[in-house]
């Protein structure tokens, strides 16, 4: 396949070098909004664009993806509060667009123990549940994306606590998500259970960045050919 990667951070070159392991090829690269004036037309010949940008440029960079018809792979966190928005404009203009804050394999098995594992606290009174998420200090957004994944589905499963914060929980209901950053330390999130007698902890540590750009051009084999907004339960069988 013909690859554009936009945004050529630490992200789209990691993604670059196994895109090429992978026998694709890269249509182009984005890493500006000036790099667009002058390659706007090479979205013509590109197969599936993978973003790895930032939360300011991601929005419109999907929207010229959709424009040219291109199917897009979105891994750039931050923009939550638009996902909504972007998929209903997916389905309006029968495009494709594939997003996860989160493209390692082991992180979406953790999705589902950190699910399994809320259903059975939530007989548990006496826990209370934190989480902690540790990135490197040049990440712009916090809490991770991935932090906030694991929080809602603690939250959907848990009756005990309505939303979480980003700083000392004040009250019982609160889930407290603690964002450390240090310097090259790629991603940990840490799921804690706690009481008077003991504690539970599930740990997912990423040791590099392959994990997820191999995911994401997974995901872009998967989304070729196809129409529709996709994440990583229809890829995965988890
Ligand atoms: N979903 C996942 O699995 C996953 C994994 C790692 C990182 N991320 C997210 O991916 C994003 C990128 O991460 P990174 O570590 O590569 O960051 P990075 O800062 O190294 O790279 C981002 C790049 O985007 C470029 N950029 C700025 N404006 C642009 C524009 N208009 N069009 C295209 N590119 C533009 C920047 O110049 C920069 O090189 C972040 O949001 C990060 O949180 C997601």
């Amino acid at each position: 396949m013909k690859i554009a990667l936009i945004g050529y951070g630490k992200m789209g070159k990691e993604i670059e070098n196994i895109a090429l392991k992978r026998n694709h090829k890269i249509s182009f690269k984005i890493d500006n909004e000036k790099n667009w004036k002058l390659s706007k037309e090479k979205l013509k010949n590109t197969d599936v664009a993978i973003d790895f940008s930032t939360p300011q440029s991601v929005i419109s960079n999907i929207k010229k993806c959709f424009n040219a018809n291109v199917p897009v792979v979105v891994g750039t966190t931050g923009w939550f509060e638009h996902l909504e928005e972007i998929k209903r404009l997916c389905k309006k203009t029968k495009q494709a667009l594939f997003f996860s804050s989160n493209f390692s394999i082991g992180m979406n098995i953790f999705f589902e123990l950190n699910k399994k594992l809320a259903s059975v606290m939530s007989n548990y009174d006496d826990y209370d549940v934190t989480i902690e998420e540790i990135h490197h200090i040049q990440k712009l957004d916090a809490p991770s994306g991935t932090a906030i994944i694991l929080a809602n589905e603690i939250i959907s499963n848990i009756n005990r606590k309505e939303k979480w914060v980003n700083n000392k929980a004040q009250s019982e209901n609160e889930l407290e998500i603690s964002s450390i950053r240090k310097n090259k330390v790629t991603g940990t999130h840490k799921v804690k259970y706690d009481s008077d007698v003991d504690s539970i902890e599930i740990i997912h540590t990423a040791k590099s960045r392959k994990g997820f750009a191999l995911g994401a051009v997974l995901a872009a084999e998967f989304i070729y050919g196809k129409k529709g907004f996709f994440e990583m339960k229809d890829m995965l069988k988890i």
